[in-house]
């Protein structure tokens, strides 16, 4: 079993030390080799800028060449798609106002109702600017699968794009993301696939999925704040961003608006480094045994509901619920009022929710540092609400 709780200085020395933190799916603890290698980089004088004749500048450019290779590693993708920024939300929507330059009335995008609205609204917005359709996937509410069928019902030869969530940042559910691929390319449509949820559980593999934008935020994998998103180096050299003239004209550099946030970097770099090295297969069997333990005592109380599927089967380890007779809040601040910290809203998966009737649940993820005994507490809580 995994013992990693030491290197979260957020957990175990903090102002929130004995808090047990359900709240990553909205952000991570950030890891102590992480910290650190921010701090290193900003007393090392090696902050420039890039492309400069002096070897801090050098230190730059060679820093974001290096993150690049290490999340080509964690990826299994080609380092030159990656594009760092402010967050998945911000590069989404620099890439679909590319994309609609291109696009026209006739055109359409299928984006998912299980989505994240970041995977959506860009979509929903560049829909009105130029006249594109855009359709919603259903996902089945019984079971909260999306099946590939709900994505290539919708294909036709004039899809352009389509958008899907490799899992849902509410209820843990991971389409089959290869598949929707490969049946999208096969329709001529290009994919963007909305990782954020699904990088921090599994090992990803960019070369295997085969879709052609990818994108993460290292907040949900023990790093700092920021966005990281992957796009296919033909299509990163095709598509026309809109970009400051003196910036790149090929490459990643055409995405990245303004400086790169070098001290973000660093950490990327870090953070990933720690993921490889504990290893997605061992996280994902750690947290599965966690997150069993979660399940099997969330379902053994009859007032709880869990929103999708109750079983281990193709999931992050997170999930919704409400409990009978009170309100997603007031469940919440129960929760927090015994150091237990859990989401209650949305979590802007607005179509997922609408989906299942409901306006509000309380989520739960497991992280690295949530164990058994986190999981108890947060079991035994909602057993005496
Ligand atoms: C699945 C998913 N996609 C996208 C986002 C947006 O990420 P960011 O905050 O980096 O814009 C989130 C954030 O919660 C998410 O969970």
């Amino acid at each position: 079993m995994l013992d990693l709780r030491n290197r979260f200085p957020g957990v175990v020395e903090g102002v929130y030390q004995g808090w047990a933190r359900f709240d990553g799916p909205a952000g991570t603890q950030v890891v102590d080799a992480a910290i650190e290698a921010s701090g290193n980089w900003q007393r090392s004088g090696r902050n420039a800028n890039s492309h400069g004749a002096f070897p801090a500048a050098d230190d730059c450019d060679q820093l974001v060449d290096r993150v690049s290779a290490t999340m080509g590693r964690l990826l299994h993708a080609d380092p030159y798609g990656f594009v760092f920024g402010p967050s998945t939300t911000a590069n989404v929507f620099s890439l679909t106002r590319a994309i609609a330059r291109d696009l026209g009335p006739g055109d359409e995008i299928i984006c998912t109702r299980l989505d994240h609205d970041s995977n959506v609204a860009p979509w929903l917005l560049i829909g009105e600017d130029t006249g594109a359709t855009v359709h919603l996937a259903p996902f089945d509410v019984a079971t909260g699968r999306l099946p590939v069928d709900s994505i290539t019902g919708l294909l036709s030869e004039r899809t352009r794009w389509v958008a899907v969530t490799g899992a849902s940042n509410a209820i843990g559910t991971k389409p089959d993301i290869a598949a929707i691929t490969k049946a999208a390319h096969d329709a001529g449509a290009k994919v963007v696939v909305d990782g954020v949820h699904l990088t921090p559980h599994t090992t990803v593999d960019l070369g295997a999925i085969g879709c052609d934008v990818y994108s993460t935020s290292s907040y949900k994998w023990y790093g700092p704040h920021a966005g990281i998103t992957w796009i296919e180096p033909g299509l990163l050299d095709r598509l026309r961003p809109y970009k400051v003239r003196p910036a790149d004209d090929t490459g990643a550099g055409r995405f990245m608006l303004g400086t790169p946030a070098y001290e973000q970097l660093v950490a990327i770099e870090a953070a990933a480094e720690f993921l490889m090295s504990v290893g997605m297969a061992s996280i994902h069997e750690y947290e599965r045994a966690v997150f069993a333990h979660l399940l099997d005592g969330l379902r053994a109380d009859e007032r709880v509901t869990i929103y999708g599927p109750t079983n281990l089967d193709d999931r992050a380890p997170t999930l919704a619920f409400n409990v009978e007779g009170h309100t997603a809040a007031e469940v919440a601040t129960a929760l927090a009022a015994r150091q237990i910290a859990v989401w209650d809203g949305n979590y802007y998966a607005v179509e997922a929710m609408a989906s299942f009737g409901i306006d509000a649940a309380v989520r739960a993820g497991i992280a690295l540092y949530v164990d058994r005994t986190d999981v108890d507490r947060l079991i035994d809580a909602v057993h005496r609400l």
